[in-house]
């Protein structure tokens, strides 16, 4: 899968430029605040309809403008789409080969990201809730249907939490609802909680390896995932039992916690309340590892991501790298670059100085200043 063409008006910062990156290394250089991120964001935007670091899309649009707009054309073994997202203060308007798309599903598949960001890397020893969605990123990139079940238990979840904290509704009725939206929330729960944990799964063992090919150091890292309501067994990882199972699980998890729900206004069993732990040596990598080895906890988990990625999806996702040689010693820098270099991907990277890319290969180098970019020459 190839971006051969990028294309944005009204941007952030951006000014309005077309851009024809190359099919493998592509170096965005420039200093703080000129835009470098922005370009990232406005193709990872293209293709995944979202921000990375604002969960309003409207936060795109140009301070002095109206509208943003980003299009892609993409290459698939030949065949090339377009792909397109507009964005007003009110709305969205995405296009596939100028048509509107229906249902919005039919946009994801083909064309794939993986983002690798700074803030990415102290994830080990961030909240609960980083860390889910940094797993739920992983997971949606991998399998994009998993957006449209996390999209409607988020949207499950906030109606129960209304109805727990309702005070006009009559006891009864608030009853019959909560039954309706348990097993709602108990269905939707359980598809969530099984893409997680086969993810975790397909993912660990690359993970554990990648990590001790960067370290060396003999310590194996590991994942733990804990679900709320006893849903699963304790030890890392188990069988999952079907589906139905899973979901009679959350179910009678939900009327058990019922009462407590009710009281507190808030629902305290289900997928937004588990735990992704990270761990080193089987301590908890959050209290236990050192800064580099979160940081290298993270690059291995990326390494791993991209390769599963790849294999499940044959034709290798176009990565993108956010200043990320900046936040990584030079061993772990020369790491990431071998680990892209026996790769395939088409990587766009970008760095406050283009020595600190490890790359003299097939490589573009770009320039970015004040929302402006141009192509320039190497080093
Ligand atoms: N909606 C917006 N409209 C106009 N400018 C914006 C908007 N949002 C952010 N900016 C500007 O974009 C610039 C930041 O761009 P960006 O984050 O891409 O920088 P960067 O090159 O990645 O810098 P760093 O090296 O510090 O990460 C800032 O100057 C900021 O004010
Ligand atoms: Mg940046």
């Amino acid at each position: 899968m190839l971006v051969r063409a990028l294309k944005f008006t009204g941007f952030r910062n951006l000014a309005p430029s077309s851009l024809e990156p190359g099919p493998r290394f592509n170096v965005f250089a420039g200093n703080n605040g000129q835009g470098k991120t922005n370009l990232l964001e406005a193709l990872y935007a293209v293709c995944t309809l979202r921000s990375f670091r604002s969960s309003r899309l409207r936060d795109l649009i140009n301070i002095d403008g109206e509208q943003a707009y980003v299009g892609a054309r993409v290459d698939r073994g030949g065949l090339e789409r377009r792909y397109e997202l507009t964005i007003n203060a009110r709305s969205r308007i995405v296009r596939l080969d100028n048509k509107a798309v229906r249902p919005i599903a039919k946009y994801f598949g083909d064309f794939n990201v993986v983002l690798f960001a700074p803030e990415d890397l102290l994830v080990a020893k961030g909240s609960p809730g980083e860390r889910r969605r940094f797993l739920d990123r992983a997971v949606f990139t991998l399998k994009p249907s998993f957006l449209a079940v996390a999209q409607d238990f988020e949207k499950v979840l906030k109606s129960r939490n209304v109805v727990l904290r309702d005070e006009q509704l009559s006891s009864s009725s608030k009853e019959e609802m909560l039954d309706v939206y348990d097993q709602q929330l108990a269905s939707l729960s359980a598809q969530i909680l099984w893409a997680r944990i086969n993810y975790l799964k397909n993912v660990q063992e690359r993970f554990a390896g990648a990590f001790e090919s960067i370290t060396r150091s003999g310590l194996p890292a590991s994942l733990s995932y804990e679900a709320t309501g006893e849903v699963l067994g304790v030890e890392q990882f188990p069988e999952l039992p079907s589906q139905q199972e899973t979901e009679a699980s959350y179910l009678a998890a939900l009327a058990s916690s019922r009462r407590a729900d009710l009281r507190r206004g808030a629902t305290n069993v289900g997928p937004h309340r588990d735990v992704l732990r990270f761990q080193l040596a089987g301590q908890l990598a959050g209290n236990f590892a050192s800064q580099g080895q979160l940081r290298a906890m993270i690059l291995a988990w990326k390494t791993a991501e991209m390769d599963l990625l790849a294999e499940v999806h044959e034709d290798p996702p176009a990565l993108l790298l956010d200043d990320v040689s900046s936040e990584l010693d030079p061993k772990r820098n020369e790491y990431l670059f071998d680990f892209l270099r026996g790769r395939k991907n088409q990587c766009f990277i970008s760095t406050t100085h283009p020595k600190f890319v490890l790359l003299s290969e097939d490589r573009r180098d770009f320039r970015v200043e004040n929302g402006h970019i141009e192509e320039s020459s190497s080093l």
